[in-house]
């Protein structure tokens, strides 16, 4: 079976959960590496009051004994430390008199899943039972899923970075971000950006949006090196691994374009300077640019593979937008609920998750294994074919 999530869980409910199913047995996960994911996505000068509440820590409640997985679906938990202050408004059994005695919001807030979301579920009579769930909150679970199978794709040697390259308008870098782009982007640095020396200048930016009551939007860079060539296929259009880079990225919330390699600036270019030569390289073949991406005809080719994210700004915002009161008809202003200014660093951990997810699935897609050990040793095998005819990054590491 393929490598398989879903998560559960609201904004203010007691947890969030996910089912990861599909990882071989025997792989080692180390606790801490998921927890370190969830503590990245927390960071970054900008969030609202909740990352103040929030410890996200990982429980680890089906799947594993001993630290090695058992080859059967992985159940990660994420407790919401709010839901203390939560608890009458979300009791899943609530009786009559505390419902009655709950504020309900009924003026829907544009570029949230609010109105929407009330029209489809036939939630306009409260707006929360929309709003919780489609919160970014739930993303914890995507990136604690994300954590195993950045430990499974570390073990095959792939590993994923991040960084923010754009933020409010000020962009950072002229393209898509390579791997040493990224690694200028400091975690403990107040918003992961590429520019360290601009950070400031940012962080000024932000405040200032705070006090004026606005929003910010960017773009995030996520780089995987170490891919084998070969992940993913032209041979069925839903096998493409671009597209389905493209399907889990944007499915991250408020990410609204998606681009592989320079995927937005080749569109203008012509066909001499938007391809990557092939040319000899040192036990192997190597690229002399890498405008693609890592990714030609829905394969990946071995070399960085590059994911720009584009989140636009957030939607809860301080000074609301004009909006209709769903429970009156009237002319009302959105409504406001304690919420980010930017989230552009907590969204670059997100799609860092997202591209590991995909990576791992494609992955055992092509060497499979019900353990570890088979994995490796598929790819192994597999990495003999490939000889010296493969690229250089992937059957010898670039020196
Ligand atoms: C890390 C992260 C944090 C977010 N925080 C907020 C927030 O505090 N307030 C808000 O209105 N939207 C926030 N959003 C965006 C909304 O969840 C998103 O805009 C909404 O669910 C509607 O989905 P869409 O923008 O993809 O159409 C956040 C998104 C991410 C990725």
């Amino acid at each position: 079976m393929p490598l398989e999530l879903i998560t559960a869980g609201e904004s203010h409910g007691r947890e969030l959960v996910a089912v990861l199913s599909g990882i071989p047995a025997g792989l080692r996960l180390d606790r801490e590496g998921i927890d370190r994911e969830l503590s990245r996505r927390q960071h970054g000068h900008g969030r609202g009051g909740r990352q103040k509440i929030e410890r996200d820590r990982v429980e680890v409640r089906a799947g594993l004994r001993d630290s090695l997985t058992l080859g059967s679906p992985l159940l990660l938990a994420i407790a919401n430390r709010d839901w203390e202050n939560w608890s009458a408004v979300m009791d899943p059994w609530a009786v009559d008199a505390v419902k009655a005695a709950r504020r309900r919001l009924t003026a829907p807030r544009p570029g949230h899943a609010d109105l929407a979301g009330a029209w489809k579920y036939d939630h306009a009579a409260d707006l929360r039972n929309v709003l919780e769930r489609a919160s970014a909150r739930e993303t914890a679970a995507r990136v604690a899923a994300g954590a195993v199978c950045r430990q499974l794709l570390a073990s095959c040697g792939v590993e994923i970075r991040s960084g923010v390259v754009a933020l409010g308008g000020v962009e950072l870098l002229a393209g898509p971000p390579s791997w040493a782009d990224l690694e200028r982007a400091d975690d403990a640095a107040p918003l992961r950006t590429v520019a360290p020396d601009r950070e400031a200048e940012l962080v000024a930016a932000v405040d200032a949006a705070r006090h004026a009551g606005e929003t910010l939007g960017g773009v995030v860079g996520v780089v995987a090196r170490g891919v084998p060539p070969g992940l993913g296929s032209y041979a069925r259009w839903e096998e493409r691994l671009d597209g389905r880079l493209a399907q889990a990225v944007m499915a991250v919330q408020a990410v609204k374009a998606v681009a592989i390699g320079a995927g937005l600036e080749a569109a203008a270019r012509p066909g001499s300077q938007a391809h990557d030569p092939i040319v000899p390289g040192r036990g192997g073949l190597r690229r002399s640019s890498n405008h693609a991406g890592g990714v030609e005809a829905g394969i990946s080719n071995g070399e960085e593979l590059v994911v720009r994210a584009f989140m636009k700004p957030i939607a809860t915002l301080r000074e609301p937008l004009p909006s209709v009161d769903l429970a009156t008809g009237a002319a009302a202003r959105a409504a406001y609920e304690r919420s980010d200014v930017t989230a552009v660093p907590a969204c670059g951990v997100i799609v860092e998750a997202a591209v590991a997810f995909v990576l791992a699935q494609a992955l055992l897609e092509k060497f499979g294994g019900d353990t570890v050990a088979d994995l490796h040793a598929a790819l192994g095998a597999y990495r003999v074919r490939l000889g010296s005819l493969g690229p250089e990054g992937f059957t010898a590491p670039r020196g």
